[in-house]
Order: C-alpha cells, then sequence, then structure tokens
C-alpha cells in the first residue's frame, strides 16, 4: 500500500517540483536574462542620444568639469556604469567616478563603428559600446558608454530566488492538500474497516474492484495477507505437534544439543525366557510425556540402564538409537551398582521423597546412607552431561525428583547449560517438606537452574513458601522468580499431557472388537458392564479405596451385582520396598474377599492384572470400557485419565476422576470425587453407568478438545520457548559483559 501512495501520489508531485526546478527555473532565467540584455541595449541607445548634444555644447577639452558634472549625473542611472571621453588619438579627456581604470580609450583605428546591439560582456561583467562626438568647434570625440551586466546577473538571481521560492510553496501547498486528502481518506477506510470488519463484509468484500478506490483494494489486500498469515500463526501454535516442537528448536533454539536426564529409561532392553533381549516400554507417566518430545526434537537421553539386557545392546560409549522401530535419538545409559540403586533410587528418592510429596499418609523415611548414595548417584549423573555436553551449550530438561541435585552439580562442573528441572509430582507445603534432614542443600541445588517446573500453580506456591521459610534469598511472588547469589530461578506451572493422538491408537482394534476381545481375554459376559483402572501399583494410587468403593457400590445398589466387572491393571512397582509389598499384599486379599463376597460362577466383581501391560493394550482396555476410574489420593498430573480420553474417538465412555490429582484442574466435565470418600466415588460409579449416551458425548467432546489442544507438544513448546528466551537473554549479558 505504501508503494502505491508512493508511486500514485507523492512521486509525481516530486516530479513536479523537480520540473520546476531544473528546467522551469533556467528557462526563466533565459528569457529574463534576454529581457534585461534588451533593456540595457536600449537605454545605451537612450543615453547616446539624449547625451550627445549637450554633452558636445559643455565639452571643453581644457575645462572637462563641466562636461564631467553632467555625465555624473547622467550616470546615476543603476544600470549605466558611467563614460569616458577619448581623443581620437586614444587619450583620456574624462571618465565618471564608477568607471573601472581596466576600462581604457581605444586609438583612433580601434574604434568600432556605432552598433545597435551590445558588444559582448568582458570578462568584468561590463559592457562598453561608444558612439562617435562633433563639438561646435568642430572637435571629434569617442565617447564610452559602460554598462554594468552585473546589474543582469543581480536582476536574474532575484527572479531565480522567486522562482524558487514559489516552486516550494507551491509543493508544500500541495503536500498540505494531499496530507488533508489522505486524511478524509483513512478516515473513511477507518469507517469501512471498523464497520465492515465486525460484520465481516470488508474482508469478504477484498475481491471487488473498485477502481475508484485503488489505494482501498491494496488496504483490504494487505488485511486480508495479515489475517491469513496470522491465522496460520495461531494455529501452528495453538495445534501444537511435533512439527511446531521441531520449529521452536530450529528457529528459538537455534538447534542446539538437547539432553534428557532421567533416572527412568524409555525403552528397557530385557532378557526373556530364551534369554534373548525384549524391548518393554515402562509404566512411567514421565516417558509417557517426555518420549514423543525427543522423537520429535532429538538428542540425548540419559538414564538409569536398568534392564536385564541393557549392557549387550549398547555401544562403547553406552549409547543406544531409539525408539527400536524408528532410531531418532540417542539413549545413553548410566550404570548402577545394586548398592547404589538402593540407596539412591529405593532409598532416598522413592521411601524418603515420594511419600514426602504425596499425601497418601505414608510415612517418608531419610536414612544417611541414603543420602550419600542420593548425592553419589546425582553427582554421577552430573559427570555425564559434562561429557556428553563435551564444550557445547547444551539445553539440560532434567526429569524428577531423583535429580533435585542436578542443577547445581552440572554447573559446578563448568556446563554453560540453559536448565529446567520439571517436578513430575506435587511439592507439599513448607511444613511437610520441611521434616526432609536435607532440605537446605536439596533446595539450594534446586535454586541453580534457570527453570524450576511443576504442574499446577498451587505447586508452585508451595515451592515459593517453602523457599521462602528455608531459604535468604529474594523471592518476586508476583513473577515467581528466585534470586539467590545473583542467579535467577524462574518457577512455573507447565500442566504436563500426553501425544495427540497417541501413536499406540494407529494398531488398536476398533471399539467393538476391542470390547469382543477384552470380554473374551478376561472372561466378561457380554451384557455386563466394564470399568477400568490401570495404574502403577503404588500406595499414592489408591487401588484399595477404589475396590472399597466398588464393594460399597454393590452393597448400596445390589441390582448392578452381576452386571458389572471392574477391570484392575496394577503394574508392579518398586515391588522391594515393604510399603509397597504390603500394598500389593492387600490389594489381593481385599481382591478376594470382594470377589468371595459378590461373585458367581460365571461373574468376578473386580478382575486384577496384576503385571505389565504394553501401551498397545493399556489402550484396548481404555476402548472397551464404560468408564475410567482415576481415584488418585494425590497425584501431579496423573496421565492415565489423559490417555483415557485420547483413546476414546467413539466419544463414548465416562472418566471418574480424583479431585486431587492435577489433570482434575482441566477435565472438569469428568465426574470429579474424593478418593479418601467411597461412598461418593461409589455414587460417581453410578452415575456414570446410569448416564445417557448425550452427556457421555459432551463430556467426553469438551474434554477430547482440552487435551487435544493441551497436549504434550504445547507443554515442551512452552517449556522450551521460556528456555530460549533465558538464552537470548543470557547471550545479551554477555555481550554487555564482554564489551
Ligand atoms: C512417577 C514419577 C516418574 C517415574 C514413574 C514410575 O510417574 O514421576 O519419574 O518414572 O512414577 O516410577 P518408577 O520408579 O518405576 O520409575
Amino acid at each position: 500500500m505504501m508503494r502505491s501512495v508512493l508511486f500514485r501520489y507523492l512521486l509525481p508531485i516530486a516530479v513536479a517540483v523537480g520540473l520546476m526546478a531544473f528546467v522551469g527555473v533556467p528557462y526563466v532565467d533565459h528569457v529574463l536574462g534576454g529581457w534585461f540584455q534588451t533593456d540595457v541595449r536600449m537605454r545605451a541607445r537612450l543615453a547616446m542620444t539624449s547625451v550627445g548634444e549637450p554633452l558636445a555644447a559643455l565639452m571643453d577639452p581644457r575645462d572637462p568639469a563641466r562636461a564631467q558634472a553632467y555625465l555624473e549625473r547622467v550616470a546615476s542611472d543603476e544600470r549605466l556604469l558611467g563614460f569616458v571621453v577619448c581623443r581620437p588619438d586614444g587619450a583620456t579627456i574624462l571618465r565618471t567616478r564608477q568607471v573601472p581604470a581596466s576600462v581604457a580609450c581605444p586609438d583612433g583605428s580601434a574604434l568600432e563603428p556605432h552598433s545597435e546591439s551590445l558588444p559582448p560582456p568582458r570578462a568584468d561583467r561590463l559592457a562598453v559600446s561608444g558612439f562617435d562626438l562633433t563639438t561646435a568647434s568642430g572637435q571629434n570625440y569617442r565617447v564610452l558608454v559602460v554598462h554594468d551586466l552585473g546589474y543582469i546577473d543581480r536582476r536574474q538571481a532575484t527572479a531565480r530566488n522567486f522562482m524558487l521560492a514559489f516552486a516550494l510553496i507551491a509543493a508544500g501547498a500541495l503536500a498540505l492538500v494531499f496530507a488533508f486528502g489522505i486524511r478524509m481518506l483513512l478516515q473513511k477506510w477507518i469507517r469501512l474497516l471498523v464497520g465492515d470488519i465486525s460484520s465481516r463484509r470488508f474482508l469478504d468484500d477484498a475481491h471487488s474492484s473498485d477502481p475508484s478506490m485503488p489505494v482501498l483494494m491494496e488496504v483490504r489486500q494487505a488485511l486480508r495477507d495479515m489475517e491469513k498469515s496470522q491465522r496460520l500463526e495461531i494455529e501452528f501454535l495453538e495445534n501444537w505437534s511435533p512439527q511446531a516442537l521441531q520449529q521452536v528448536v530450529r528457529e528459538q533454539l537455534e538447534a542446539c544439543p538437547m539432553m534428557v536426564v532421567s533416572n527412568r529409561e524409555p525403552y528397557i532392553h530385557n532378557l526373556d525366557s530364551s534369554g534373548m533381549p525384549v524391548v518393554q516400554v515402562p509404566a512411567s507417566g514421565m516417558v509417557t510425556a517426555i518420549e514423543p518430545i525427543m522423537r520429535a526434537c532429538s538428542g540425548t537421553w540419559i538414564a538409569h540402564g536398568s534392564g536385564s539386557a541393557d549392557r549387550l545392546v549398547v555401544d562403547h560409549r553406552d549409547h543406544v538409537r531409539v525408539p527400536p522401530d524408528d532410531p531418532s535419538y540417542d539413549l545413553r545409559r548410566v550404570w548402577l551398582s545394586s548398592e547404589e540403586e538402593e540407596g539412591y533410587y529405593y532409598g532416598f528418592s522413592n521411601e524418603g521423597l515420594w511419600p514426602l510429596c504425596h499425601l497418601a499418609y505414608v510415612r517418608p523415611a531419610f536414612r544417611e546412607e541414603d543420602w550419600k548414595h542420593y548425592v553419589a548417584v546425582n553427582k554421577r549423573f552430573a559427570d555425564v552431561v559434562a561429557s556428553e555436553a563435551d564444550g557445547s551449550e547444551p539445553v539440560v530438561l532434567i526429569q524428577d525428583f531423583h535429580f533435585a541435585l542436578l542443577p547445581k552439580l552440572i554447573r559446578d562442573r563448568g556446563v554453560k547449560a540453559t536448565i529446567a528441572l520439571f517436578w513430575h509430582i506435587p511439592w507439599p507445603n513448607a511444613e511437610t517438606f520441611g521434616v526432609c534432614p536435607w532440605k537446605r542443600e536439596i533446595l539450594l541445588h534446586m535454586l541453580s537452574a534457570d527453570i524450576l517446573g511443576f504442574h499446577t500453580r498451587y505447586h508452585c506456591q508451595n515451592f515459593l513458601a517453602t523457599v521462602d521459610r528455608l531459604i535468604e534469598c529474594q523471592i518476586d511472588q508476583e513473577h515467581m522468580t528466585i534470586t539467590h547469589q545473583g542467579h535467577v530461578c524462574r518457577v512455573k506451572p507447565y500442566p504436563i499431557s500426553i501425544e495427540w493422538p497417541p501413536r499406540w491408537l494407529a494398531n488398536t482394534p476398533p471399539h467393538q472388537e476391542a470390547r469382543l476381545s477384552v470380554r473374551r481375554r478376561w472372561g466378561i459376559g457380554e451384557n455386563v458392564r466394564i470399568g477400568v483402572g490401570v495404574e502403577r501399583w503404588d500406595f499414592t494410587k489408591g487401588i484399595l479405596e477404589r475396590f472399597q468403593a466398588v464393594e460399597t457400590l454393590f452393597d448400596k445398589h445390589p441390582q448392578w451385582r452381576g452386571r458389572l466387572t471392574f477391570l484392575q491393571v496394577a503394574a508392579p512397582s518398586r515391588s522391594k520396598l515393604p510399603a509397597y509389598k504390603a500394598l500389593q499384599d492387600q490389594t489381593h486379599s481385599e481382591l478376594e474377599r470382594i470377589n468371595s463376597r459378590f461373585g458367581t460362577a460365571d461373574w468376578k466383581p473386580i478382575v486384577l492384572i496384576g503385571e505389565h501391560q504394553e501401551p498397545a493394550q493399556v489402550f484396548e482396555l481404555y476402548r472397551a470400557a464404560d468408564f475410567c476410574l482415576v481415584n488418585s489420593l494425590h497425584d501431579g498430573m496423573n496421565l492415565v485419565a489423559k490417555e483415557f480420553v485420547a483413546a476414546r474417538d467413539d466419544e463414548d465412555g465416562v472418566l471418574v476422576l480424583s479431585a486431587f490429582t492435577g489433570a482434575a484442574r482441566e477435565l472438569v466435565e469428568a465426574l470429579i470425587v474424593n478418593p479418601f470418600d467411597v461412598s461418593e466415588t461409589a455414587n460417581a460409579i453410578v452415575a456414570a453407568l446410569d448416564m445417557d449416551r448425550e452427556e457421555r458425548r459432551k463430556r467426553m467432546q469438551l474434554m477430547r478438545r482440552t487435551v487435544s489442544e493441551a497436549n504434550v507438544y504445547r507443554w515442551a513448546g512452552r517449556l522450551l520457548l521460556d528456555v530460549a528466551r533465558i538464552r537470548q537473554r543470557q547471550t545479551l549479558t554477555h555481550w554487555t559483559e564482554d564489551s
């Protein structure tokens, strides 16, 4: 549009002013020069004819004073510089005052005949013409009339200045008129824009050609282009995908090395019964979320090599390319001795920090030996990060409570990394965290990160309050930053999610088929409704409370006996630990008790699948279910809830969800329950079973929209955009320091 205004309006004015200045002014100059020359010529003639007679009478060679006085009077004209009276032999009789000495009398032979035209100007811008004078006494003289041509120059200069001033004033006036016109036009466009954009007519009409309004048409086109590109951008960023994430890494992080550090590895190689390595995807919310990110972004994932065949498949640098079916990133395995695993993983991480952070009323245990192993293993991983970084400036994404010390330990090793630590479990309140004997060490090490991420704002606030109570530092509550010893650590909620659509769906059978196959596999009758629960066998997941809720349901609503089976997947986890063993034992005894109370020869109230299920099998279960029950006692996010929603592309099935999960903040269309209140949970299950198809569809549609938009690529995208901003600021700081 600007080009058009330039070409259509401003350029013609500029050309007109240029023509006036470079053609018009010299032309007028030339014409004026001619006029002034004619004027001088006429004056010369006039001078000669009018001066001749009186001068002849006054001329007395012995006393030229009277003739001189007369000629001085005549020469008072601006254009006439003066006179010189010469004798025929070239002697000067008199010369008026203003005539310069350079004008000399010619000798007789050089006398020019009298001429009408003015002789060409001399170098001193004088023109000298002459005429012969004969006095009454018969003496002959030559009278030189000296004209000042500088007068012509002065007049021409004055005329030129006038012309230029006129040109400028005219251009200014034109510009004013033009500006006024533009203003009127703009007002008209604005009225059109404001009036028509809201009714969409303006842009819809953008193709209409109105030759009387070419600029308006261009404005319309520019607006349409702008709107289109904005729409694309918004679509791109709102529909976060692997491609959008790759773009963030490429453009915002300039494809710098990416590292993920976690305890649990995304692929475990175990030896099967025949001694062959087989790959297993572990049951871990953290793995579910991070794995698609690494597929999209590539890089190195550093994790504990815990599988029995893990060492068999790595190269000399302990690397293996994964995923096995489509290798796209490096898995760097770190080996731990059984003592280290005992102290760092089972001990401090899972008997200390895990129960400390989850309000499941299992008492945390803190042992000095475990702490030492925790410190040592964190140091080992920091060494591995330093060696993998190998002088580069990577982005290091640390996962979870196993590596609270890592941010500082990585910095201590001089790695110039941008570090984000994401805490996948809840952060308790300050009093609760305060019971940990190494609380200050943990917090101080965490604060070396650039970003500390939690699932919810509530966990962020708990963390800030904990730091406030235990560490001397500056806390900006509004921006959620903590400055400690000059380092700024940002605390921010990033609600984690799952990939959308989950890749496991690709090979899962359609819903009816899935239902049939699940019924067949687990001996569930045709008219029996199916509820599912999918968990690690963990005391935070509320498995016992769930069984009790099912029992309460059959007690309070006996009509459902024989018509509902609850299928519980409980993947054994941390089974060495007494709390987990006790839970497994209790689960079995509760299962037996309830099943023997209500079960019949051909119907079981609860089916327990107490072994690891691969994701494809889990997705089949989700698709077969009438409802999914997620009643964790406390959970950072809980991705089972989101996976169930993702699996239901038939827009059916009901989610019953614990209020104490991070997911409950997003999936508000689920039936939200207090998992400690088994009656409430039982009622919610009945409500789920009784819910009509339309309500199920509506709720599922809304939840599917939420999860599809807030998918894990958005989680990672937002985190990485923040990381990128910090890196850009760090670059600026380095520049300032260097300069
Ligand atoms: C939670 C943690 C993860 C962990 C997962 C499985 O989701 O946040 O970091 O991987 O539990 O636990 P495990 O001890 O088997 O890795």
